[in-house]
């Protein structure tokens, strides 16, 4: 099925690589030596070569065999190339036989082919049986024409194609296995993906997805060869004017390298390398060089902290009570005490999470099959590898965007990633999630996770209007796992908030820093308390700083004073507890429908997975 050839090096004849040798892809087209599978490759042909001083290649692809064709010979003569992809192919029974169904196939810089077939495809696609297959197809035909059963071929190609977005389905240049196999490549690449884990990344999605089938891919950007041998011959030879990698030899030479099946080459003029294939999940088993800086997208507004800041302060402290929003807790060293927090005996929430987490984390990735993880308020994301291990170990994990207002948490998270899993795409995004919830708009499904019960900090109007956004922006396939401490005895609920080590009191006051840092504020913070109260109604737990004396605090950056009586309170945050049918009632309202909810052993905390409604 289909053999091809890619040169890098000094300028020679695409006649040379193509027509000329004696056992030539044109010679491969009705007589191949070594293919694994069929003998015709007589379907189509396709050429694509770079020009020097162009990094965009040209391509040139017709239907039917490549003997053929009258111009070829010419053109093949006279057009000489330093990089290029040749392919003669036969096309799998189902599949579209034109010349857009002919390799290479071409993104930007990129070429690509594939020698070899995605079982299952035809099924899949409801693909008309034109011609007779070729023997090894015969069993797959008689499943796809039989009555409709159960095709577990096919429905790893739905699996696959359900990874593209629409978008990227629309883009599918041809009707054939090929075109979905190269989207799959395409995603990699745009995401950053060196070529050769593009290629192995993608053999790896194939199976990760239940996906049979020989998966010879072959990629190169003109500088250089990315191949895989997974189901069909692959060889390579170094010579001095450059390198050759083909599906067979196209001479008798002796200086032809067998590629051992289930590897993945990389060949530049100076040299080839031959890696096994990591299987059957690439992510995090792979050695690459981890990558060491975090790239951030930026979504606060320009000085966020003095800005916004204001407003908060001008709407909260004119206010009777007074009261703050809780993001103004997490500068640095407010992320640094919430870390500590976790860690805090009387602080269950991280514990019992965690739990719940570590029981659950591969049951999640089976229901979702998410590539893309996404974090709100993620801070330092300590229990995010047990989703990130069980996504990668299900092997769909792609990419994982982190969002929190916390630059410093959101850099220490990411840079964890990056490091624990190689390969692994990291976008972490620096915002408020009450205003952008840094959804990337690329991949196939989306797990949003919103952990910590970091919801319960919001109001409940901001609650419903934070959840009714962030279900206007999911899609068909994505879901959010959300989770929420639970209603509980109050003596425990407090003292998860007044520790007895001071730590909350800590991170309570470290609001009035931030103040003081961004405002020119003059906050003494021996002057407040920290107070932690149960307010059975609302069934929350209220955070407030009670100013111990009567003072005026100054804001110089605002020109403001602000009074405060003693024993006066400022609410600084509260800290919802749910109840399982009122938060699934929430999520209702908001168009989501809670489809799993997980306690932990001693009904502590709740975790729920809900879709779409
Ligand atoms: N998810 C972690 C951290 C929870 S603490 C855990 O479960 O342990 C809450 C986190 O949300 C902090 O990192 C804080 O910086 C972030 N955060 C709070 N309000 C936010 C907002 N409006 N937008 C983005 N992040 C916010
Ligand atoms: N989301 C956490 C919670 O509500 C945040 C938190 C924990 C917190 N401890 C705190 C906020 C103390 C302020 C003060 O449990």
């Amino acid at each position: 099925m289909c053999r091809h050839l890619a040169y890098l090096g000094d300028p020679v004849s695409i006649g040379s690589l193509v027509l000329d040798p004696p056992h030539s892809l044109a010679e491969q087209a009705w007589r191949p030596r070594r293919q694994v599978h069929g003998t015709m490759n007589v379907e189509g042909f396709g050429i694509g070569w770079y020009a020097d001083g162009d990094p965009i290649p040209a391509r040139y692809r017709r239907e039917g065999p490549i003997w053929a064709d009258e111009s070829l010979p010419d053109i093949a003569r006279v057009t000489r190339t330093r990089a290029l992809v040749a392919a003669v192919r036969s096309a799998s029974a189902g599949t579209e036989s034109g010349a857009a169904a002919a390799a290479p196939y071409a993104e930007g810089k990129w070429l690509f082919s594939h020698n070899g077939k995605l079982m299952g495809w035809a099924a899949a696609a409801g693909a008309e049986m034109a011609w007779p297959a070729v023997p090894d197809d015969a069993a797959t035909c008689q499943a796809d024409a039989g009555p409709a059963g159960p095709d577990p071929d096919a429905a790893a190609v739905r699996r696959l194609a359900e990874q593209l977005s629409a978008a990227e389905l629309l883009q599918l240049r041809s009707h054939c296995d090929t075109a979905l196999i190269w989207a799959l490549v395409v995603k990699r690449l745009r995401a950053g993906e060196p070529p050769a884990q593009a290629l192995s990344g993608t053999v790896a999605d194939v199976r990760a997805a239940g996906g049979t089938g020989r998966l010879n891919l072959l990629l190169t950007d003109g500088s250089v060869i990315a191949a895989t041998a997974a189901g069909d011959s692959l060889c390579y030879r170094e010579v001095p004017a450059g390198v050759v990698v083909a599906s067979e030899p196209y001479d008798d030479e002796q200086d032809w390298q067998e590629v051992p099946q289930e590897s993945v080459l990389e060949a530049t003029t100076a040299g080839v390398a031959v890696r096994p294939l990591s299987s059957p999940i690439a992510i995090g088993r792979e050695e690459m060089p981890a990558m060491t800086t975090v790239q951030i997208d930026r979504r606060l507004p320009e000085r966020f902290f003095e800005a916004s800041l204001r407003a908060d302060v001008l709407a909260g402290l004119k206010a009777t009570p007074k009261s703050l929003p809780p993001k103004w807790f997490y500068d640095e060293r407010g992320s640094e005490l919430f870390d500590k927090i976790t860690r805090l005996d009387e602080y269950y929430p991280t514990r019992a999470e965690r739990s719940i987490l570590a029981e659950r984390a591969a049951e999640i990735a089976r229901l979702t099959g998410a590539d893309t993880l996404v974090e709100l308020g993620a801070g330092t994301a300590d229990k995010t590898t047990l989703l990130l291990d069980a996504l990668r170990d299900h092997g769909t994990l792609a990419e994982y965007v982190p969002v929190d207002v916390s630059e410093s948490a959101l850099v220490t998270g990411a840079e964890r990633m990056l490091a624990r899993y190689a390969g692994l795409t990291v976008q972490a995004v620096l915002s408020d999630f009450t205003e952008h919830l840094g959804l990337p708009e690329s991949g196939g499904r989306r797990l949003v996770a919103f952990l910590g019960s970091t919801i319960g900090n919001l109001l409940p109007a901001e609650r419903a209007g934070f959840l009714a956004g962030l279900r206007n922006r999911l899609r068909e396939g994505d879901s959010l796992l959300l989770g929420t401490d639970l209603v509980k005895d109050p003596a425990v609920l407090v003292a998860a908030y007044d520790d007895a080590a001071g730590v909350t009191a800590d991170f309570n006051k470290n609001m009035l820093s931030v103040l003081n840092a961004e405002l020119g504020g003059n906050f003494d913070l021996d002057q407040f308390e920290h107070a932690a109260l149960w307010n059975p109604d609302a069934e929350w737990i209220e955070m407030r700083l009670r100013s111990t004396a009567d003072q005026v605090v100054e804001l110089a950056a605002m020109s403001l004073t602000i009074p405060f009586a003693a024993g006066e309170e400022m609410r600084t945050e509260i800290s919802a507890k749910v109840r399982r049918a009122g938060i699934a009632a929430e999520l209702a309202a908001a168009g989501l429908a809670m489809r799993h909810w997980w306690t932990d052993e001693r009904g502590r905390f709740g975790l729920s997975l809900s879709v779409l409604a």
